[in-house]
């Protein structure tokens, strides 16, 4: 089979990228005298997007799917883990390496509460990232809970958020392996091409390693396709292999290649903002919608002054109007679906496939 083969074929794994960096994955209970517990239980589900594969979508879903739970009245935190700090500057943040980021939470210089930002939208906040994080991939080599530390920084801020979303580099490095141990969940964006696959299945391997040694409940939210182009044979075989092998894991929602979802982060926008009517926008209000649906607790929508403890006029994106103006519903969007319909696998179109 199309992708058995390769998972078989690709043994590449996260031990292989730690004795590179001499790192060692140490499990948690060698940390268990370290005191903290695990955050994993309490409220809020975090996301991990991650494909090592770059340029695969996982920026542009990171930012549309933590938009789309905050128009949803969702309290949403997104959290950017790439040095390339796309999603920071996807929400119009300038470059400013003196700003509080995710590389001071690595680090342990700064609390998840002080690196917080408001956005455009009102449900939405941002951990930035800057260009220095790429340093952190060294700098923790020899640092006590060095896998943890993304875990830990965002424990106390996680009853707060209904939604976490880590936006990942792509690499399967130490910046991602704090992404996946931190994360309940993760989401892989992938696009319906042959070397895609190959990607998928290094990155199933790391998620069955950091299961064994680090993060035992670490689920697969979903496998997503991107830039995805129904008419294609090559995207209808991906896609019929994916679903013979993740069944129910592939999500029902596919991204269309979308002009507007392009556009929207040189304007430091989310798709939904920019242009809410758009196909990009209504892909991803789409995709956070089946998520939601999916979550074994109810997901309720929740009025942003319940957030208790965070600022409520932070650094908000270059001037950009404060989100109550642009309130934006998924009910609202979709009545305006009309010929612009979402690309949505059927369930009966899945079966077939399968
Ligand atoms: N559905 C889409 N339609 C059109 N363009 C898209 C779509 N999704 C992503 N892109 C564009 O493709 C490029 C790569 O997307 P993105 O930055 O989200 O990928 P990535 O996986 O985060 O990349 P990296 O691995 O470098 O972090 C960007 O220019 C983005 O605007
Ligand atoms: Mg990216």
């Amino acid at each position: 089979m199309f992708l058995q083969e390769h998972l078989d074929g690709f043994c590449t794994s996260i031990h292989l990228f730690a004795q590179h960096l001499s790192i060692e994955l140490i499990s948690e209970e060698k940390y268990a005298a370290c005191g903290s517990a695990s955050p994993n239980n309490s409220m809020g589900r975090v996301i991990a997007v991650a494909n090592q594969k770059g340029g695969v979508g996982k920026t542009t879903t990171a930012i549309n799917l933590a938009a789309s739970f905050a128009a949803a009245e969702v309290n949403t935190l997104l959290v950017d883990c790439d040095p390339q700090s796309n999603a920071t500057s996807g929400l119009g943040f300038v470059k400013d390496p003196e700003r509080v980021s995710s590389y001071h939470l690595l680090m342990g210089a700064a609390t998840g509460d002080e690196a917080l930002l408001t956005t455009e939208l009102e449900q939405l906040w941002l951990i930035p990232s800057h260009k220095n994080l790429i340093g952190a991939n060294l700098e923790l080599v020899d640092a006590d809970r060095r896998e943890f530390r993304m875990r830990d920084a965002i424990a106390p801020l996680r009853d707060r958020f209904q939604f976490i979303v880590l936006d990942c580099p792509p690499a399967l490095d130490l910046l991602t392996l704090n992404a996946l141990v931190a994360a309940d969940a993760v989401l892989i964006p992938m696009q319906g091409e042959y070397f895609a696959l190959e990607g998928i299945s290094e990155l199933l391997d790391t998620i069955e390693r950091i299961r064994a040694a680090l993060n035992p409940t670490l689920d697969i939210e979903g496998v997503v396709l991107t830039m995805f182009d129904k008419r294609a044979n090559l995207a209808q075989q991906v896609m019929t292999e994916l679903k013979n092998y993740f069944g129910d894991k592939l999500c029902r929602t596919t991204v269309p290649r979308n002009i507007r979802l392009a556009e929207a982060p040189s304007h430091g926008k989310a798709a939904l903002v920019y242009d809410p009517r758009s196909k990009g926008a209504e892909s991803y209000i789409k995709l956070a919608k089946e998520i939601i649906e999916r979550q074994p607790a109810a997901v309720t929508p929740q009025p942003a002054e319940n957030l208790a403890g965070i600022p409520a006029s932070g650094q908000t994106s270059d001037g950009g109007p404060q989100a109550s103006e642009q309130q934006i519903t998924t009910e609202g969007t979709e009545e305006h679906r009309g010929d612009a319909a979402v690309e949505e696998i059927a369930p009966a179109e899945m079966d077939k496939s399968a």
